[in-house]
């Protein structure tokens, strides 16, 4: 399907109980996982981890809370507000909220035991996508958590219709993917940052690349996949094409 007639549909509705009860499951599963591999000592702050894209600041608040020194990034100042109030409230003197874009995450930042990239991969255009696996290859010490979408050959319509599959060439190689439309065609840049408030900042479309390009990168890049993880049977018969998977730095 082309991209301009996804237009026509982006605005269809989901179905918004099961939105909330699935969101639910998700957050509880990827905090699973990460303990899974990650030791943390509430008492130490050993561990390290950056939530990129963090919304209200969720994943970087919980894990504050489990003892990790984190940061959480986020490029809207209407969810870094509330991240810091939140942050405020619970005395978490071991949670920073930055605001920044994920695209380019501040170098002074520094690099993260753990990189936690939770639904907001999908939300990048291309080559933007290969950039930044390629950046938080070198950030991540130990541990890269990605929970996305991807887009596969027998998959063409996910939460919304997507685009077909196509061959998009970055560096010399090729990656497989599908675009999703983040803004509708004569959005301003003002609406882009206000009104969908989960979407892209500035992206009119994003790429979802295929999984087994992902896997593919940061294998090269040094790391392993050694997790990919639906929160339930019923969360992936609902979302086929969105796995969090996990990835390990090869020693
Ligand atoms: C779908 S929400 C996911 C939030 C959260 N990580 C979760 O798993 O529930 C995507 C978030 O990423 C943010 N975002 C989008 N593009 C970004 C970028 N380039 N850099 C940082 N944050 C971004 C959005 O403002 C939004 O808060």
């Amino acid at each position: 399907m082309r991209l301009d007639k996804l237009a026509l549909i982006r605005s269809s509705g989901r179905n918004q109980r099961w939105f909330v009860i699935s969101a639910a499951i998700h957050i509880v599963a990827i905090v699973g996982l990460i303990l899974l591999f990650t030791p943390l000592k509430p008492t130490t702050r050993t561990v390290s981890l950056i939530d990129l894209g963090c919304l209200e600041g969720l994943f970087a608040i919980e894990f504050a809370r489990l003892g990790a020194e984190t940061v959480g990034l986020e490029i809207r100042d209407v969810h870094v507000t509330k991240a810091k109030f939140a942050r405020d409230v619970l005395k978490l003197e071991n949670c920073a909220i930055v605001r920044g874009d994920m695209r380019s995450i501040p170098h002074e930042l520094g690099n993260f035991d753990v990189v936690l990239c939770a639904g907001v991969f999908y939300h990048l255009d291309f080559p933007d996508s290969v950039r930044f696996l390629r950046d938080i290859a070198k950030r991540a010490r130990d541990l890269i958590v990605i929970d996305s979408h991807f887009a596969y050959p027998h998959i063409d319509t996910s939460v919304l219709p997507l685009s077909s599959m196509r061959p998009y060439q970055f560096g010399g190689r090729t990656f497989m993917g599908r675009e999703w439309l983040e803004h509708e065609v004569g959005t301003s840049e003002t609406e882009k940052k206000s009104v969908p408030v989960w979407a892209s900042i500035d992206n009119p479309k994003s790429v979802w690349l295929e999984e087994r390009d992902v896997v593919g990168e940061l294998y090269e890049a040094g790391f392993h996949p050694v997790a990919r993880r639906f929160p339930s049977p019923e969360y992936e018969r609902n979302n086929p094409d969105r796995p969090t998977l996990v990835f390990k730095r090869a020693r």
